[in-house]
């Protein structure tokens, strides 16, 4: 039996590794050509772009909203589909392979296992969740919170951020407060104060990003929950555009909760996130989304993610996902977006009718930049870059232009939207 079931598991991998059919039948996608060790050339960069289906001449710079998957994860996803529903009868579901034909009743612990390495902690300590939105709501409404108990937000929040927190403000009578942050926000210190200056003997959870939606700051998030801890308060951070473009440790942290889309910087097909509970505090958080394991006090992750039927292709394209991340290296991937990012913010700060509300502190930054330029808005902006050269980064609200960069961007691309706004002046 046991036999069958590593067949089984080994056949399915299998046909993963050497797709039976491509949506591109041009291309055969493979993790092999990214194996090229400390490989940084904007040759090596070159070849990345072209494992992207992405179209030629095209420019998308909205990876703050949605990340494109690569040809290998979209050819592992729809391989497994069609894999999967062609052989659906040769399945012995009880076999091993039932996390085949359907999730949402598996621990996956293979793939728990591969995320927990990449932000370092018990992969019993991590659900798989369908995104940050699913990984707030989880821990807002597992807590067991009363009348009168503060919750704390930034007045910078996704409505994956702060939504709960707000629901349970008026359904439980809790109180609901936000934080006022600087903009531009270059000093740590400054935003340390702005949460604490928010706090009172009755805050119980102080909920804020890692990175901020709008601004892409990063905040100095390891000083802020060592302060919490002390003073007994429960700390939830929203990583929804963290995992997969910085570098995110939740131990060395110290948070109680994080959660993640890793739709977005980890190029996972969407409808992927995780969400981590820190072992020593998940026993109070009650399960929300009740089944078989909604009890389980051996593994609280599994506990977690009880979402009855789902489907289990996309859970292989996370894993190839997690697997092409892998290959290309962390270091390589979160530097490269880093250098990306750098590089578009030293073009826009020589143009004195752009102003940045990023942060221009480096060490705050990484790949997303949001700036204003002079007798334009934002959208319009938006809409030029497109009509001119191809280029898609998103505005927000009426004044602002978010430009997100990643891995499979150049450094051509972003001086063509430099020459772009260079020319508005
Ligand atoms: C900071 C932040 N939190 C939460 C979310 C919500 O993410 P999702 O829609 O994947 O749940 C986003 C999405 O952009 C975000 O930027």
């Amino acid at each position: 039996m046991n036999q069958r079931r590593n067949f089984l598991k080994r056949g399915s991998i299998a046909a993963l590794a050497a797709p039976l059919i491509s949506f591109d039948s041009n291309k055969k996608w493979s993790l092999e050509v990214l194996r090229v060790p400390f490989a940084n050339t904007e040759d090596y960069w070159r070849m990345i772009r072209k494992q992207f289906p992405l179209k030629e001449g095209q420019t998308y710079f909205n990876n703050g909203t949605m990340g494109p998957s690569s040809g290998y994860v979209l050819d592992t996803m729809i391989n497994h589909m069609l894999h999967f529903n062609k052989e659906a009868a040769t399945i012995d579901y009880k076999d091993g392979s039932g996390p085949e034909l359907l999730s949402g009743y598996f621990p996956y612990k293979e793939l728990r296992s591969k995320l927990a390495d990449i932000i370092n902690c018990d992969y019993k300590e991590l659900s798989l969740v369908q995104n940050a939105t699913f990984g707030m709501n989880y821990v807002g409404m597992g807590l067991d919170l009363k009348a009168g108990d503060e919750l704390l937000n930034t007045d910078q929040e996704h409505g994956g951020g702060f939504g709960a927190w707000q629901l349970l403000a008026k359904r439980k009578g809790c109180v609901y407060k936000q934080a006022k942050m600087p903009i531009p926000a270059n000093d740590p210190q400054e935003i340390f104060d702005a949460i604490f200056k928010a706090v009172t003997r009755k805050t119980k959870v102080i909920a804020i990003p890692h990175i901020v939606s709008v601004y892409g700051t990063i905040m100095p998030v390891k000083a802020i929950c060592a302060e919490a801890r002390k003073r007994g308060i429960f700390t939830v951070l929203d990583g929804a555009q963290c995992v997969g473009q910085i570098k995110v440790d939740v131990k060395d942290i110290g948070c109680d909760a994080y959660y993640s889309s890793l739709h977005k910087w980890m190029l996972a097909p969407a409808g992927n996130g995780i969400l981590y509970i820190n072992n020593e505090v998940v026993s109070s958080i009650w399960s929300t989304v009740a089944s078989y394991n909604w009890d389980n006090q051996e593994d609280h992750g599994f506990r977690l993610m009880q979402n009855g039927t789902g489907n289990p292709a996309l859970l292989a394209g996370f894993d190839a996902a997690v697997d092409f991340f892998n290959t290309v290296g962390e270091d390589r991937w979160v530097n490269r977006i880093k250098e990306l990012g750098a590089h578009l913010r030293k073009g826009l700060k020589e143009m004195p009718h752009v102003t940045i509300h990023s942060s221009t502190n480096e060490a705050m930054a990484a790949g997303l930049t949001t700036y204003a330029v002079a007798g334009i808005n934002g959208p319009d902006l938006q809409k030029t870059l497109w009509e001119r050269e191809r280029l898609q980064p998103r505005s927000v609200g009426t004044e602002l232009l978010r430009h997100s960069v990643h891995i499979y961007n150049s450094k051509e691309e972003i001086d063509k939207a430099l020459q772009v706004i260079r020319s508005l002046a």
